[in-house]
């Protein structure tokens, strides 16, 4: 039989080069060798914005877009929306029992998530039991297809770990080997930060979206930052200090194209908007190659 693969992302919006780089170009290599489950997590968006219902349907469908865009294939994959699968909530409510409270508290996830929300304004600001509960509906989520692997971003690996220690204790509360014990997978392509050097997100306003046109994603990279302590385009760069754009040649450049602007740059020989505009062009190779065009 097949080992078993469940992920999932909650629906905030159109999704970024992060999402791609960091966990889709992942499934989309993990579907043909497993059994896939990808489910598009409405209910842990109701955690942090229940108050904020209106986009919920059409974000879903955009998250479903593009994953589609990217290569995720329904013949291959299973996609489905979390909240029409009543089971995993029912599944919830039993987890929910036998996990202790102040395993959810030390979540360092959560624990961010928090800060996050107390530094927002307006009614969802405080964390709600269903917050809490968040790592657990998580756990549900896996076990409900009993996942050896799930394949997510590094910000995600400690809900995992719960899940492995919430599964292991059922299994011990109830004397049975009912529930496996899934395994966090990483990609190994290294974290793309945002266009200004944060962490990239869409509340940010730093990222670059999978759906975004040619033109706007040539625009936006012309924002990366560079190296600041450079003015005139032949003063001497230093690609170790350019914030953003050399990062990304990192990611998105052979290794001779690397070798070739570090030492162009190093010696003043290549002004940061040619550098970039170039790079530019080597973003968009890669998004023609996760295929959105055709969709718009
Ligand atoms: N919490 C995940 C995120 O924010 C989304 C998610 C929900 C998930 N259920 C899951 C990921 C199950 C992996 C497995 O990205
Ligand atoms: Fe960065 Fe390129 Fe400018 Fe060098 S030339 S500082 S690598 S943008």
């Amino acid at each position: 039989m097949r080992k078993k693969i469940m992920s999932g992302m909650r629906p905030t919006g159109k999704l970024h080069l992060g999402h791609y780089l960091g966990v889709i170009d992942n499934w989309v290599k993990l579907q043909d060798e497993y059994d896939c489950y990808f489910s598009v997590a409405d209910w842990h968006a109701l955690t942090t914005t229940y108050d904020k219902t209106e986009n919920l349907r059409q974000d879903v469908l955009d998250v479903v877009m593009d994953w589609l865009a990217c290569g995720i294939d329904p013949k291959k994959a299973t996609i489905y929306v979390q909240s029409l699968v009543p089971e995993t909530a029912e599944l919830h409510i039993y987890l929910s029992m036998i996990t202790p409270q102040n395993w959810v508290e030390r979540d360092p996830t959560l624990k961010d998530m928090a800060k996050i929300l107390k530094t927002k304004e307006g009614m969802g600001t405080q964390v709600n039991y269903g917050l809490m509960g968040y790592p657990v509906l998580m756990t549900a989520d896996i076990l409900t297809f009993n996942a050896d692997f799930v394949p997510v971003g590094i910000d995600q690996v400690a809900h995992v770990e719960l899940t492995r220690d919430i599964a292991r204790r059922f299994n011990n509360v109830y004397n049975t080997e009912y529930f496996t014990e899934p395994q966090p997978l990483l990609n190994n392509c290294s974290l793309i930060c945002g266009l200004d050097g944060n962490k990239m997100g869409k509340s940010f306003n730093n990222d670059i979206k999978i759906s975004d046109t040619e033109e706007v994603t040539a625009k936006k990279i012309m924002t990366a930052i560079t190296d600041r302590s450079r003015i005139r385009k032949d003063d001497l760069g230093h690609p170790d200090e350019c914030e953003v754009a050399f990062k990304y040649w990192n990611i998105f450049g052979t290794e001779e194209e690397i070798s070739t602007v570090r030492s162009e740059c190093e010696q003043g020989l290549r002004g940061c908007a040619a550098c970039k505009r170039q790079l530019g062009e080597k973003v968009l190779l890669e998004k023609l190659y996760i295929n959105y065009f055709p969709f718009n």
